[in-house]
């Protein structure tokens, strides 16, 4: 059925660089057809250095809202009129509303990970959990489980200074989470509740050492990859018996979360997950 746009239809969409491959165009059409909403989703390529003009764009053209991805989560923020201490905090924008020309932004990607690890029967509060990488994702990953009230978060990275700082600044905002940056050898050697992978490693090589053979006992595996939907990390995971999810869940979730952001309504995730296992 083709969708009759009109003069009342409202613009969404998603500005990264590049944006062609995102999922998120057919996840959030899906969503107004199935709640009959009068509105389309487009992808838009934005370079960098044309940022500020994009976004002066948003409230010019009356776009209703749109997502931000990679390589402009953090230099939005600068063109908006709020954003959450959360958000802040992060230093990431994956969410904008315009409420009459006053730009809010926010962060769904800490909320859709926090929301994937439901379907683990995993809630952070008191746990003790160890992330792998120390990059933007890590920074959504960190402030999402501190928030939740996990009592004990290492963090190892490939680049220690990297992990050293995340755990500096993180720390004077979250006291009651004890933030650690850590060796592999304390990840092989400390019970843990949640392994998360924030790393790219293995998207497109595999690079990653950790042998969750070697670990002292891992409860609860997280990677954020979704492509491929079995890393080499995940695989090792099933053939142990540690429950694990993908990067899927907190895709699904954020963008669940922005649409409510945006309009007010719950998000039909049945249809918006169905649109994303036609595409893996
Ligand atoms: P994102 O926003 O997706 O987190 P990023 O900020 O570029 O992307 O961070 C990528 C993360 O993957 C970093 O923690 C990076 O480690 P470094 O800080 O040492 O660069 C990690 N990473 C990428 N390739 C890696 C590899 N081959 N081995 C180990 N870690 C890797």
């Amino acid at each position: 059925m083709t969708k009759i746009l009109s003069g009342r239809t409202r613009i969404y969409g998603i500005i990264g660089c590049p944006v062609e491959h995102s999922f998120s165009p057919l996840m959030q059409n899906a969503a107004f057809d199935a709640l009959k909403i009068d509105a389309r989703y487009l992808a838009f390529s934005v370079k960098p250095e044309q940022i500020p003009q994009a976004i002066a764009g948003i409230r010019a053209l009356n776009i209703h809202g749109v997502n931000v991805t990679v390589p402009h989560k953090s230099s939005v923020i600068s063109c908006l009129d709020e954003i959450s201490p959360l958000t802040q905090l992060i230093g990431a924008v994956n969410t904008i509303k315009n409420v009459r020309g006053r730009l809010i932004g926010t962060n769904t990607d800490v909320s859709g990970f926090i929301r994937s690890l439901e379907t683990l029967n995993f809630s952070p509060k008191h746990k003790s959990i160890a992330l792998l990488g120390a990059g933007g994702s890590s920074r959504a990953v960190l402030a999402g489980l501190a928030d939740a009230g996990a009592s004990c978060i290492f963090i190892h990275n490939r680049t220690v200074g990297r992990a050293e700082s995340l755990v500096t600044e993180f720390s004077q905002k979250f006291p009651d989470t004890q933030l650690k940056s850590v060796s592999v050898k304390t990840i092989l050697e400390t019970p843990l509740d949640l392994l998360v992978n924030t790393t790219t490693v293995g998207m497109e090589t595999d690079a990653s050492r950790l042998d969750l053979s070697q670990c002292r006992k891992i409860k609860h595996l997280a990677d954020l990859i979704y492509s491929p939907p079995k890393t080499r990390l995940l695989k090792q995971a099933e053939e142990l018996g540690i429950p694990a999810i993908n990067g899927m869940g907190m895709l699904l979730y954020q963008g669940c979360d922005a649409f409510t952001f945006w309009t007010g309504q719950p998000a039909p995730e049945t249809v918006m997950q169905e649109q994303l296992l036609n595409l893996v």
